[in-house]
């Protein structure tokens, strides 16, 4: 019987590293054993995406993060049942030159876009099921005041002069940047201007008085905290990047601007003919919604995991490190960094036209649907490209036809006539493979089935864990596959119900594809919350039987009682998942235009 064991709550290794899910024996926090610092309290886990700036509407990236963090909170909370115990946060960034800029531009107030805007992610979230606990808006007092304090801790240490800045800003980016990261872009209507060489955005040169933070002094700190946990930042090609970024110098930082100049942001405390600079007042979002400055905070703290995308890496891998340890605090347990989704071979831009609109992708492929594509297309370590085809082609294949048909084949009225669970017959199926008897019906590749499905909870949990998302959909789809295989191997539509031969050999075939689905059914809730809710409710499988931990896979194989045989399927509700290629007229439209 399949029962992973004993899982551990927090999932510490003895590096220290915090797993997104971890299982067995006891776990070690640094050299600690679990929850002896007291801080830790067993079983959180705390998971953030970036806060996303108000400038202009959510495009799919922004939903890919908040998908990824989603998936992970959900697998984990099936494992650690509990609401209190897992937290995950998103919300938006509302303040700085780039969100300033763009109000003016819209003739708006800052408050007005930041509004309208924070409120359009907040509807696609709700929308597309993301499960978040809490949304931030660094617009919120409760955020202005963390940041101060964060700012007067930071000041009190020393790690805060006043000193002359000067070089390029690239407000798009909010970011400064050396000369050697400048170009000039020539275009055929407008004059040479000087841009970032990375993101191609406009830059300014900048010279002012400015509050200025001791980063420098934190180039060794960071490269041993690397060293010492070579997992904290995933996958892998990630924190080898920043690893090479701190071979070279790293300059003091610039963390605030001239109010004049800038005014929609945070004063810096005592002076405000400043304003802090927007990313330290981003960054400190983690704090603000675990309760910093109060006491509270610290129990979440040590187990946070924040997801991001790459283009924000130096800021979570090297800024916000520094500055937390410049604050005397500890630093973040993991940082998950995915790629970027492309449109048809390019970079999403608004000025190229070709932003794809989340909510309309999630109409179009249903919630489940959409969810299920990009978090079995995204791969974390490369980009990937957006096309409408493909997104029909995969969950035509996958979700209609290989787990769709699946269901039908072995709940269909048709085949499985008294609409309940079957009886395995442990003679047609002995628990050891190779045995040779009249009643043995099982083969070499049924035995491969029952091995591959009985692996693959912990299989799944290990992908969650190396935030490889899309491995695990893949090792679901691959026994999905494989268990239609089985069915096909063993047409029980040519096997007859009326004879005594048959029937313990037919209620054997559904009975194992069934328990297939009922593992396939709890392994997707996370991605696919809604269409697995139908499939295991048609297996007739409550509510409180859906948890990872207590998942048994075939029990009766292995000498245990099954609780599902001869329980009543649950209602037909009709198709799983339709199939998209049908109902497609706004593809062939789109085309003839
Ligand atoms: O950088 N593909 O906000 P932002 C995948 N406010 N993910 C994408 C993406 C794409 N094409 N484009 C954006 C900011 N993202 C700051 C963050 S955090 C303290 C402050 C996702 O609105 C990805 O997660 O520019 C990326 O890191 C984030 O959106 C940037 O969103
Ligand atoms: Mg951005």
């Amino acid at each position: 019987m399949l029962r992973i064991s004993a899982l551990r709550l927090l999932g510490c290794t003895r590096s220290g590293r915090v797993s997104l899910l971890q299982e067995s024996a006891p776990r070690y926090y640094g050299s600690c054993p679990l929850g002896a610092r007291g801080e830790v309290r067993d079983g959180r886990a705390y998971f953030t995406t970036p806060i996303f700036y108000v400038n202009a509407a959510p495009h799919i990236g922004h939903l890919y993060s908040a998908l990824l963090t989603d998936a992970l909170c959900r697998h984990r909370r099936l494992w650690v049942p509990g609401a209190a115990a897992t937290r995950f946060s998103t919300g938006t960034d509302e303040h700085g030159l780039k969100i300033q800029q763009a109000a003016a531009a819209a003739g708006l107030a800052p408050a007005e876009l930041c509004d309208r805007v924070s409120a359009q992610f907040q509807q696609l979230f709700r929308q597309a099921g993301i499960a978040s606990s809490d949304f931030i808006r660094t617009t919120e007092a409760r955020h202005q005041l963390a940041v101060q304090h964060f700012w007067e801790v930071l000041k009190a240490r020393g790690l805060l002069y006043k000193g002359l800045y000067e070089g390029w800003y690239c407000a798009s980016d909010e970011c400064f940047l050396p000369e050697a990261k400048i170009t000039q872009q020539e275009g055929p209507s407008v004059d040479a201007c000087p841009v970032s060489l990375e993101s191609g955005h406009p830059v300014s040169w900048t010279k002012e008085e400015n509050y200025i933070f001791r980063l420098s002094q934190f180039r060794e700190p960071l490269r041993q905290w690397l060293q010492d946990d070579p997992q904290v930042i995933t996958p892998e090609p990630f924190h080898r990047t920043v690893l090479q970024w701190l071979e070279e110098e790293l300059p003091d930082l610039s963390v605030s601007r001239r109010s004049s100049h800038l005014h929609w942001g945070i004063p810096v405390p005592g002076d405000d003919s400043q304003t802090i600079y927007v990313w330290l007042d981003a960054l400190v979002n983690y704090l603000t919604v675990i309760g910093y400055p109060d006491a509270e905070f610290k129990s979440w703290w040590p187990v946070t995991c924040h997801i991001i995308g790459k283009d924000i890496l130096k800021f979570h891998a090297i800024y916000w490190p520094a500055l937390l340890l410049g604050a005397g605090m500890s630093l973040p347990r993991r940082i998950c960094v995915h790629s970027h989704w492309t449109v048809c071979g390019q970079k999403m831009s608004k000025s190229l036209g070709n932003v794809v609109d989340p909510r309309t992708c999630l109409e179009r492929y249903t919630v489940d649907g959409f969810r299920y594509f990009l978090l079995r297309q995204g791969v974390p370590n490369w980009d990937c490209d957006y096309y409408d085809e493909k997104v029909v082609k995969l969950l035509d294949s996958e979700l209609a036809d290989a787990l769709g048909g699946l269901l039908n084949r072995c709940t269909a009225q048709r085949i499985n006539p008294s609409g309940t669970y079957p009886a395995f017959c442990t003679d047609c199926f002995p628990s050891k493979s190779g045995l040779v008897g009249p009643s043995v019906r099982a083969q070499a590749e049924d035995y491969a089935l029952v091995s591959a499905v009985a692996s693959l909870p912990k299989q799944v949990a290990d992908h969650y864990d190396n935030f490889q998302i899309y491995k695990a959909l893949e090792a679901v789809s691959s026994c999905v596959r494989q268990t239609n295989g089985f069915v096909q191997r063993h047409a029980p539509w040519k096997l007859n119900w009326e004879s005594p031969v048959d029937a313990p050999w037919l209620g054997t075939v559904l009975h194992v594809a069934l328990e297939c689905l009922r593992v396939f059914g709890t392994l997707l809730q996370p991605v696919t919350p809604t269409l697995a809710d139908k499939l295991l409710s048609r297996l007739g499988v409550s509510a409180t039987e859906r948890g990872l931990a207590e998942l048994r896979f075939l029990p009766r194989f292995y000498g245990h009682p099954c609780p599902f045989e001869g329980r009543r399927l649950g209602p037909e509700t009709g198709l799983l998942f339709p199939r998209l290629d049908q109902s497609r007229a706004w593809l062939v439209k789109a085309h003839r235009t």
